[in-house]
């Protein structure tokens, strides 16, 4: 891996393309669709670039060591400026705030800002489908006052069932048993339903995987979905290959073979992961296939960093800088008013074009290696 591919957080914080300020008087609509017709649906949040994990698909040791630079607290958006730009994306159509890192439960007081975003409502009077993505680490500690805070379901990620493989797939030599407890514990709180992510790596956990299936459906049935997660090039540090993609395709055949699997409709659109049911009702799997089988179509996501930059794009090479325009006097004296702020969001989104997933065969053709991508850690999965 060369250096010039890394991109240093802070670089790319920086690098944050400056938001055009609206004038006072800008109006936008509560629908919001971008150039290529998707229609904003789902933020995620990252509240911290910080995990206490080493995935190699994420966070590789030998860049994300002690010489790595986190982002420092005063760059970090607060809480409040996280509510006050989750409610004007409600405003204009988000539905669904997942908060992601990083590790999302490394950042402290986490409990307030699900609080905060819990309180929120959209204009017909409802709450949000408020949920996190976390590695599990800290769940059983955290699943009641996080439920009590007001979060309805969270997402674990847990890559293996094998304690062994799965402290060498963290790389931090972390014990499989706390993220089930996690696991357990967050059941008990009532954050369901739970969904279990796990990137399959072709030769590190594809043995995994019926283990993994074993162990759900006869514990918890339909009250855990289990999701395969093709691995993915995103960021720049990874050293991703093609060949340690496993197609879901393939993941669902071996299931297949030993669990008869039938399609299940979306339950909604945009979702990132095709369903399978169990054919004997015992619960169902998903396969997120971003890789073999490209879902930009119905892109409904938009990304909030740490720092407050926002990405239209996991695979985006720039963010787009929100903080400024949430913390700086603009040229008239003044800070940008909710209106100016939402104005700015609604023009991003209606100029999105990206569709990377899609692209993807082709820009390895024309840009070749090298390309600066922003790190996952640091935008959120
Ligand atoms: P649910 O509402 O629970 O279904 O969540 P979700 O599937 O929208 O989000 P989740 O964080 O569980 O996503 C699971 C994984 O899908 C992520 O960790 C990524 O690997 C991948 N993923 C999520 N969103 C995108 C996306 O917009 N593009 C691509 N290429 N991959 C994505
Ligand atoms: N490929 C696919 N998913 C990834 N994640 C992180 N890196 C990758 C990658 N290279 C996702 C996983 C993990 C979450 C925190 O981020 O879903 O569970
Ligand atoms: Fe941490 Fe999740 Fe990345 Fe693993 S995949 S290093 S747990 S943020
Ligand atoms: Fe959306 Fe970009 Fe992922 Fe495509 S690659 S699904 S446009 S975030």
């Amino acid at each position: 891996m060369s250096e010039r591919n890394i991109i240093a957080i802070h670089d790319v914080g920086s690098r944050g393309l400056a938001m055009p300020v609206p004038a006072p008087a800008e109006r936008v609509g509560a629908v919001q669709h971008d150039r290529l017709g998707r229609v904003l649906h789902d933020l995620r949040i990252s509240v911290t670039d910080r995990c206490n994990f080493r995935c190699s698909y994420c966070m590789p040791k030998e860049v994300f060591d002690k010489n790595h630079r986190f982002l420092p607290q005063q760059q970090l958006l607060t809480f409040e400026e996280i509510t006050r730009v989750a409610r004007l994306f409600v405003e204009l159509g988000v539905r669904k705030i997942r908060l992601t890192g990083g590790e999302p439960l490394l950042r402290r007081h986490i409990e307030d800002l699900v609080a905060q975003l819990a309180a929120l409502r959209t204009p017909e009077g409802e709450g949000l489908d408020l949920t996190l993505t976390t590695n599990g680490s800290l769940l059983a500690r955290k699943a009641l006052a996080l439920r009590q805070a007001g979060l309805r379901r969270v997402t674990v990620s847990l890559d293996a069932m094998d304690d062994a493989i799965f402290r060498r797939m963290n790389d931090v030599d972390f014990p499989v048993a706390a993220v089930l407890d996690g696991i357990e514990a967050a059941r008990e709180a009532g954050l369901g339903p739970i969904k279990v992510n796990m990137v399959v790596k072709r030769g590190s956990n594809d043995h995994e995987i019926l283990p993994m299936v074993r162990h759900f459906r006869e514990r918890y049935s339909g009250a855990v979905v289990l999701r395969f997660i093709e691995y993915m090039d995103v960021g720049a540090t990874n050293g991703w290959r093609m060949d340690e993609v496993l197609p879901s395709d393939e993941v669902r055949r071996r299931i297949d073979a030993e669990y008869p699997l039938v399609p299940l409709e979306a339950a909604q659109p945009g979702e990132t992961a095709q369903r399978w049911a169990f054919a004997d009702g015992r619960g169902e799997v998903g396969f997120i296939s971003s890789v073999t089988q490209a879902f930009c179509g119905d892109c409904n996501r938009i990304r909030l960093s740490t720092e407050g930059q926002l990405f239209t794009c996991l695979f985006a090479e720039r963010g787009h800088d929100l903080r400024s325009l949430l913390r700086e006097a603009q040229p008239d004296g003044q800070r940008c008013s909710d209106g100016q702020l939402a104005a700015a969001i609604g023009r991003l989104w209606a100029g999105r074009s990206d569709r990377y997933s899609e692209l993807r065969a082709q820009l390895a053709s024309t840009a070749g290696r090298g390309t600066r991508r922003v790190e996952m850690s640091y935008i959120g999965g």
